[in-house]
This record gives structure tokens, C-alpha cells and sequence, in this order.
């Protein structure tokens, strides 16, 4: 089929002649081209030579100010002096020792200190292994199997995860998933205590969420209904799961469980915990989380134990990396400028959405900042998403004015990922005035072309 001929498509092939070679090279070998889905970008994605800070420059030379920032994992930004000094030391010690290490005890230490729910705490190698992981531990302790997620949230891609991320949600969001996985996930709408309390039946051997909203917040929380989560899971004796793989230690220090004064029985961390390089962690209340320990008996270390290997579990690199910041982001400091520097960014979006008319929608909360591209064909307003927009609504996409939004952005010198931006403690109010200004380009250039 001829593919309509866009200004901004000729402009973004012209500017990065190196990224299209490399992409054309890429699809000969790499399914699609690209190692992640979220990666997918038409007509091709862009390649990145290296970063610093809040930047980074594309191969052919292009400075971007990022709002990537390692897909949520950088909160220091790229190459912070004391990660990589941190890193560094540890290579020239080695990057496996295939043992337990000193780096590990520090580590999950900090983790203790910071997350309310962390009385123990379980390396694993990505926020997906650490979903998987809670999962297991909340049906070992529950000794039922079926578990109770929310339609919007997302929690990585193993075969239990597919299940209630984009409508319809009924409908795994991969093919290759058993019956048997999908059909242990009970689908509950976000924020509605009722349909919760009808679900949470006997059979119900846990409860998993994204605590501050579906998607990256894509879906907001409501706060109430967080605790009401909480009280009735704890009536029940149903441990309730909290996915912190992004929000956890930029809410707050101790993740959105501390910013909304919640605590899980389990959560799931990763990104951050392991400072931008590759990691996760399980933490939780004692009683679940030892169900992994060995006890040297051999009934319970064989058939009664939770089993959790990962040949990259609490790898040292990533300790070393994840350390260094922890260390840094503990006295809620980092978070405040985050945050503050997240409220200017979406404030300066929604301003520029005044400005040109723009059919686009900006908001947030915390670091993050959701965009909305096109609401007014789903019935979206601006200012008025909250935890009672419906949550289909807010899923709708409309996948090539998104991708068209994300070229111009880049044409204008910013890079932010499709629906929502990760703001670091490092971005500031330069970066920010930047980006509102590239957005605001952006946005005339997708209304030339009748997509906004
Ligand atoms: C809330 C949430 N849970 C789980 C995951 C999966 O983490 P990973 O990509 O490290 O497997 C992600 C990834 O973005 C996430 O946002």
C-alpha cells in the first residue's frame, strides 16, 4: 500500500540518514528490528551513540533532551560521576563472582531502610522476573492459584501478565499464552471497590497492582480506594501485591507505598533499585518472603519451599549501580525535585495545548507525565482525568498520530517515549523550558499535518 506522504516522515529520514541504515540492517536479523515492543516506531526508531545527564545524542549527531531516561531506571540520569565511579570499581573486580558478594548485604540493607514493606528482601534479574516471582510466593502462601489484576495495569511480560493490559482485556496482549496461565487471572475494573469486593472470592490467592495507577499512571489511583484495597485483602488474608517497578523510590523514597501511606504484603521492584543497570527485587512481609529459605530439611526444602534461581540475581554490577543511588535519593530530596520539575513540565505541555488548540491531553502525577494524543475522539476532556475517567478511554490510542507526535518531538530536539515521560532528579528547569518549547513546535507541525 503507498504510504501518504507526511513532512514530518521526509524531515526525520533526512535528519538521520544512520538510523534508518542501521535499521534496514536490523530488520534483516532482529524480529521488527527492535528488542522491545515500546521501541516500535514508525518509520523506524532511532539509534542513540551515548548520554550524559539529561541528554543524549542520536548517531548522527542529534542532542536530545531525554525523558526516557532508561526507561524509568535512571533517576540520576545518565553516567551520574558516583554510579559510574561506583560501576567502574566494581568491573575491575569482576562482573560475576558466581557467589554471594558483600554488595548484596549492602544493598538490600538500603532496600530495608527505604521500603516500608521490605522486611526481607530477593534479588532477581528484571521487574518482570520480580512480578513472577511475587506471584508465586503470594499463591505459595495462600495455597490458592487464581489471581485478581487490574484492567490497565501493567506488570512485564511473562504468560500471567498478558492478560487485562489493553482493551479488549479479556484478550492476552500475546499469542502463545496457555489457557491454562490466562485463565488464572481474575480481571477487576481499576478504582471500583464494589466490582473488587464481588471478585474477591475464596478462590482469590492474590492481588497484584500498579499502587499509582494503571500504565505508568496512564489510569490514575484514587487514594481511598488504594486503602480500601488494603483493609479488605487483610480481612480476607489475601496477600495483596504491589508492582513498584516505577514507582517505586520516586514517589518517594520508600515508593507510592509511602507517598500513599499504603504497605503491601509483597512488592515488586526494578529500574531504580538497580540504578539503571539491569536488576529487580521481591521484598516483603517475613513470614511469605522466607518460604524461599532452605531450613536443611528435606520434606520442606524439596516439596514446601518457594524455588527462585537467575543467574544474574543481585549480579554486583548492577548492586554496585544501585547502591550508589539509593544512597543518594533516601532523604526524599531527589524525589521533591522530581516531582517539582514534573509539575512544570506538564503545566508548561498544558499551556502550549492552550496556545495552538492542540487535541491533546497532559497530566500526571509525581515524575511521570502521561500525554494523551487525539481525546476528543474518545470523549476526553482536558483537566478532568482522574481516577474516574474511564480507563478504556484513556487506553484508546491512536497509534500514528502518536508516532507522529514522537518524530516531531525529536525534529525539535526532545525524546520522550509514547504516552508517558520519566522526569529525573537531574532534569532542570532549562531541560524543561526546552522541551515545552519543542512540544509546542511539535504540536503546529502534527496540526500542518490534520493530527492534532
Ligand atoms: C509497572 C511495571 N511492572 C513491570 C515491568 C517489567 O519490568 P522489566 O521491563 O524490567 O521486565 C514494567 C516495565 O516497564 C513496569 O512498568
Amino acid at each position: 500500500m503507498e504510504r501518504e506522504s507526511s513532512r514530518i516522515e521526509t524531515l526525520y529520514l533526512n535528519a538521520h540518514p544512520t538510523s534508518y541504515k542501521l535499521f534496514q540492517r536490523a530488520r534483516q536479523l532482529i524480529p521488527g528490528g527492535i528488542t522491545h515492543d515500546i521501541r516500535y516506531l514508525t518509520p523506524f526508531p532511532l539509534y542513540i551513540e551515548r548520554a550524559t545527564g539529561t541528554r543524549k545524542w542520536a548517531v548522527d549527531g542529534q542532542e536530545l533532551v531525554d525523558y526516557w531516561m532508561g526507561h524509568g531506571s535512571l533517576f540520576l540520569g545518565h553516567l551520574h560521576p558516583e554510579v559510574t565511579r561506583a560501576v567502574r570499581a566494581q568491573l575491575e573486580k569482576g562482573t560475576h563472582p558466581g557467589a554471594c558478594h558483600p554488595l548484596e548485604v549492602r544493598w538490600a540493607e538500603l532496600v530495608h531502610g527505604m521500603v516500608p514493606s521490605a522486611e526481607r528482601v530477593r534479588f532477581t534479574g528484571s521487574g518482570t522476573e520480580s512480578t513472577q516471582l511475587a506471584l508465586r510466593l503470594a499463591r505459595a502462601s495462600s495455597g490458592k492459584d487464581k489471581v485478581l489484576k487490574f484492567e490497565g495495569h501493567f506488570h512485564g511480560w511473562h504468560d500471567y501478565a498478558t492478560v487485562g493490559v489493553r482493551p479488549p482485556y479479556q484478550v492476552p496482549v500475546s499469542r502463545g499464552v496457555p489457557e491454562e496461565a490466562a485463565g488464572q487471572i481474575l480481571l477487576c475494573p481499576p478504582n471500583d471497590i464494589g466490582a473488587f469486593e464481588k471478585l474477591l472470592d475464596d478462590e482469590v490467592g492474590g492481588v497484584i497492582l500498579e499502587p499509582a495507577g494503571g500504565t505508568s499512571g496512564t489510569i490514575p489511583t484514587d487514594p481511598v480506594f488504594l486503602q480500601q484495597l488494603r483493609e479488605m485483602t487483610r480481612k480476607r488474608g489475601v496477600p495483596l501485591i504491589f508492582d513498584e517497578v516505577i514507582s517505586g523510590f520516586r514517589h518517594a523514597p520508600g515508593g507510592a507505598q509511602e507517598y500513599y501511606g499504603v504497605t503491601p504484603d509483597l512488592t515488586a521492584l526494578a529500574k531504580i533499585v538497580a540504578g539503571g543497570m539491569p536488576g529487580g527485587a521481591v521484598v516483603g512481609r517475613a513470614e511469605i518472603m522466607d518460604l524461599i529459605a532452605f531450613r536443611g530439611d528435606r520434606e520442606w526444602d524439596r516439596h514446601d519451599r518457594v524455588a527462585h534461581a537467575g543467574t544474574f540475581n543481585a549480579n554486583p554490577v548492577a548492586a554496585a549501580a544501585g547502591i550508589a543511588t539509593l544512597e543518594r535519593i533516601g532523604n526524599g530530596e531527589a524525589q521533591r525535585r522530581a516531582n517539582r520539575m514534573g509539575e512544570r513540565l506538564r503545566e508548561g505541555m498544558n499551556e502550549a495545548i492552550v496556545r495552538t488548540g492542540a487535541d491533546l491531553l497532559v497530566y500526571g502525577e509525581g515524575s511521570v507525565c502521561n500525554y494523551f494524543v487525539g481525546p476528543s475522539r474518545v470523549g476526553l476532556r482536558a483537566g478532568e482525568i482522574s481516577s474516574r475517567t474511564d480507563h478504556r478511554a484513556l487506553q484508546a490510542t491512536n497509534v500514528k498520530s502518536h508516532h507522529r507526535l514522537r518524530l516531531a518531538m525529536i525534529l525539535n530536539g526532545v525524546d520522550i517515549p509514547p504516552f508517558h515521560g520519566w522526569i529525573s532528579s537531574v532534569h532542570t528547569e532549562d531541560d524543561i523550558a526546552f522541551s515545552v518549547q519543542a512540544f509546542e513546535k511539535a504540536l503546529r507541525m502534527l496540526q500542518a499535518e490534520g493530527l492534532a
